[in-house]
């Protein structure tokens, strides 16, 4: 039988890109498929947890007994996240959130007349970064940080600068790691500097893994 350690534990999963609209039918997006979000929810309910997964778009079906919320824009995101925010034990934002936005969106389809076209962007909320500014006491948050360079350095500002509780380290320039792939390769890096190499594995495999990480900090 299955082990039920997050037993009515409230969690809060952020899970694939987010995509921002230039005009009524192109957007600007990312590679994030949701596979990584979308397996920490999944597993996080089957061991017993309360889960909401706030999700941008993915071709993935929702997971069973798991309360799901669509969104498009990392605005839309930041909302419904805020909205659930006071009322979750654990947040982990895996999502691929836009840094930028269109500033001023089409409302017609653009015309290919022009030979270059300029669009200019403004610069995103950071909802992860707002998360910590708010975080009570009982409330353990988990980011995580993709990056393609100084992975150790780049993540643990993250971790600092965002008021975490535990960061996962992603070197999405590493091959079968980090978007659109079902296997991962991640550090485990939490708030007391303890850095732990995880090895590669499915994301379903990784997702335990997290969540066996969580609980052993979180229940200190
Ligand atoms: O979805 P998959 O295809 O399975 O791929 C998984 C993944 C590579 C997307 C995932 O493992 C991952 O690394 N997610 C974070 C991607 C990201 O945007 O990282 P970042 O280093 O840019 O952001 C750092 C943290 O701040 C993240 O937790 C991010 O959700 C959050 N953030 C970023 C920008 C922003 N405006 N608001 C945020 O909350």
């Amino acid at each position: 039988s299955e082990k039920q350690d997050l037993s009515g534990r409230r969690i809060l999963i952020s899970a694939g890109g987010t995509r921002e609209p230039i005009d009524p039918v192109r957007y600007i997006g990312n590679r994030s498929s949701g596979k990584m979000g979308y397996a920490l929810a999944e597993e996080a309910a089957r061991r017993g947890a309360d889960v909401s997964l706030i999700s941008g778009q993915t071709s993935l079906t929702a997971p069973a007994c798991v309360n799901i919320i669509k969104v498009e824009t990392a605005k839309q995101m930041q909302c419904r996240i805020e909205e659930k925010f006071p009322d979750s034990e654990i947040i982990i934002m895996a999502a691929a959130v836009a840094d930028y936005r269109v500033e001023d969106i089409a409302d017609q389809k653009i015309k290919k007349t022009a030979e270059t076209l300029t669009i200019t962007l403004r610069k995103n909320p950071d909802i992860l970064f707002s998360l910590g500014q708010k975080k009570k006491n009982g409330q353990f948050l988990v980011g995580f940080a993709a990056e393609t360079q100084k992975l150790l350095a780049f993540a643990q500002d993250k971790l600092e600068r965002k008021n975490l509780d535990m960061i996962i380290a992603n070197d999405v320039s590493k091959k079968n790691a980090g978007f659109n792939t079902d296997t991962n390769i991640v550090k485990i890096i939490t708030k007391d500097k303890n850095v732990e190499d995880v090895p590669l594995m499915t994301k379903t495999a990784l997702a335990s893994v997290i969540l066996d990480r969580i609980i052993l900090y979180f229940d200190r």
